[in-house]
């Protein structure tokens, strides 16, 4: 994200949340996720510890990931004309490659906990309120090669064990 791109960005973001999220919170988790986005505080994060990459489509911005320190999504959003079509896991799979990823947090608003889910990312708890914000802790892990051997391999024995047909 350039810094001229923090309003568009920070527009796309609000518009989002009033339709998606803001119905789901008390005034004060309202007001508390808008002081965190204005274009003044994205760009100054973006000079501190914070990424943002964004998704584009004919010039236009309509998606936005924010990354903190390269392990915790503080922001994922997506125009809603454009949900459903791979966006947010294309912003995913950039950061990922982007900071060489091993674990990502994100404080999930709990509409998000199955899309995350679809995401490769597990619930650490029940769902809590901070300021009026509600949210589902959640955690992604790099799976390893070992890892995906190793289910290949378990796939292999289930099908090797289950009777034939
Ligand atoms: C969360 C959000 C960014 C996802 O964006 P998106 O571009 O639609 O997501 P994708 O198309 O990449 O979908 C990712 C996965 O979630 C699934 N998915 C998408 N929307 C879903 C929904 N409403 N319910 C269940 N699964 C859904 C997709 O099928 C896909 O899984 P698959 O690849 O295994 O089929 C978007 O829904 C959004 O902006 N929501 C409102 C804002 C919000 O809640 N942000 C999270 C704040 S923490």
């Amino acid at each position: 994200m350039r810094p001229d791109e923090a309003a568009a960005v920070c527009r796309l973001v609000e518009n989002v949340f009033n339709e998606f999220v803001a119905p789901t919170y008390v005034p004060e988790g309202i007001r508390e996720f808008m002081k965190y986005v204005t274009p003044e505080k994205l760009i100054k994060r973006s000079e501190e510890n914070h990424s943002t990459v964004i998704a584009e489509s004919y010039g236009r911005i309509v998606g936005m990931v924010e990354m903190r320190n390269g392990d915790h999504i503080s922001l994922l959003f997506v125009e809603p004309r454009e949900q459903k079509r791979g966006i947010a896991r294309g912003l995913m799979q950039r950061v990922i490659a982007l900071h060489n990823c091993q674990h990502i947090t994100v404080n999930s608003s709990p509409n998000a906990e199955p899309i995350y889910t679809r995401l490769g990312f597990t619930a650490d708890g029940p769902e809590q309120t901070t300021h009026g914000i509600r949210f589902v802790p959640m955690t992604w892990t790099r799976r390893t090669k070992r890892d995906s051997v190793n289910q290949a391999s378990q796939v292999m024995a289930r099908k090797l064990a289950e009777p034939e047909r």
